[in-house]
C-alpha cells in the first residue's frame, strides 16, 4: 500500500469519489498510465473554490502508482476563469466561506488554508509525472496559475493567459508566480503581472508559456499525441531526468555534473547491475 493509499484509507484523505468530484465539479479518468483531470462547472467557465483546491490535492495523494503522464484540461469554452467570483461575496461560497470571513480570521489560519490550496498545484510538477495542461479560452487568475503548475502547455489558438489577481487587488498565491518567472523571464513577468493584460497563443508560444499551438479541434489530438511520446520512453529513465532538469536551476555546474553522474550510476546498475 502506498504512503497515498494509507492516508486514504485512515480517513484523512479528501474525498475523491466520482460523486464528490462531480459536486465540486471536476472529473477524473485513469486509463492505463494517463490520468485526466477535468474541470467540469462550463456553465461557470470552470471557475474554482477552496473545494477544487482540496480535491486536486487528494488526487494527488492517491494517484495511481502506474500513472506517468497527468493531463490537465477545461470542459466548454474556457480552461478556467479563476477563482469564483462569489469567494469575494460576503456570502462566499456555501460551505467554503468567504475572503471576508478569512480577513476576519487569524493571519496564521488564512496561511494555513493557502497552503492548503497550494498543495492542489504543488504536486502536479513531481518527478514520476509529468503534467500537461490542454488550455483553450480564457485562463485567468487561478487558472493561469494552473497551467503554470503543469510541466507542459499545449494551448489552443484561442487562448487568453491572463494573470488578473494585482488588477483586482491581490497576489497571485497558488504558487504560480514562480514557473512564470522561469518560463518567460522576470521583465516579462513584472510586464504580464502587473498590467493584468491578456497574452495570446501567438506570444504565449514565443515567449515559453506554451509548447505547442494547435487548431481548437486539435487539441485534444495533440495532447495524446505528446502523452504518446512521453510514454515512449524508460519510465525510471524519464524520472531520473526529470529529477535532474529540475535541479539544475539550483546547482553550479560542477553541482550538476556530480548529479548527472550520480543518477546515471542508479541507471547503470538497474540497466546492467545482473
Ligand atoms: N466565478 C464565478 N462565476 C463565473 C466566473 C468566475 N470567476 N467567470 C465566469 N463566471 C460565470 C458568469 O457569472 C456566468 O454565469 P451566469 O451564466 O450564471 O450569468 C457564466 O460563468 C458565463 O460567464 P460569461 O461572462 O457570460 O462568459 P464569457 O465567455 O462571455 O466570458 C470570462 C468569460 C471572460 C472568463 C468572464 O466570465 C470573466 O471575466 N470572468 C471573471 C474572471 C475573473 O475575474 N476571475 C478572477 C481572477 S483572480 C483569481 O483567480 C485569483
Amino acid at each position: 500500500m502506498t504512503e497515498a493509499q494509507a492516508r486514504q484509507r485512515g480517513g484523512n484523505a479528501e474525498d475523491i469519489s466520482a460523486e464528490r468530484l462531480a459536486e465540486i465539479g471536476i472529473r477524473f479518468e485513469v486509463d492505463g498510465e494517463i490520468a485526466t483531470i477535468t474541470l467540469d462547472r462550463p456553465d461557470k467557465r470552470n471557475a474554482q473554490t477552496f473545494a477544487t483546491w482540496t480535491a486536486l490535492a487528494g488526487i494527488g495523494e492517491s494517484l495511481p502508482e502506474q500513472v506517468r503522464v497527468v493531463v490537465v484540461k477545461g470542459e466548454g469554452p474556457s480552461f478556467s476563469a479563476g477563482i469564483d467570483l462569489r469567494m469575494f461575496t460576503p456570502e462566499g461560497v456555501p460551505g467554503q466561506g468567504s475572503f471576508s470571513s478569512a480577513a476576519r480570521g487569524g493571519d496564521a489560519d488564512f496561511e494555513h488554508s493557502i497552503r492548503k490550496a497550494q498543495a492542489g498545484f504543488l504536486w502536479l510538477r513531481r518527478p514520476e509525472i509529468v503534467s500537461i495542461a490542454a488550455v483553450q479560452g480564457h485562463a485567468i487568475g487561478a487558472g493561469f496559475q494552473l497551467a503554470l503548475a503543469c510541466d507542459l502547455r499545449i494551448v489552443a489558438d484561442d487562448v487568453k493567459f491572463c494573470m488578473k489577481e494585482p488588477a483586482l487587488g491581490l497576489v497571485p498565491d497558488l504558487t504560480g508566480t514562480k514557473p512564470l518567472v522561469e518560463l518567460v523571464g522576470l521583465a516579462k513577468a513584472i510586464d504580464i503581472c502587473l498590467t493584468a493584460r491578456t497574452v495570446h497563443a501567438e506570444e504565449a508560444m514565443r515567449i515559453g508559456l506554451a509548447e505547442q499551438v494547435v487548431a481548437r479541434d486539435d487539441l485534444d489530438r495533440a495532447v495524446r499525441d505528446k502523452a504518446a511520446q512521453l510514454l515512449s520512453t524508460n519510465r525510471d529513465a524519464a524520472v531520473a531526468t526529470k529529477r535532474l532538469l529540475q535541479g539544475a536551476r539550483g546547482r553550479t555546474l560542477e553541482e550538476q555534473g556530480v548529479a548527472e553522474g550520480l543518477e546515471q550510476a542508479a541507471r547503470i546498475k538497474a540497466l546492467f547491475g545482473g
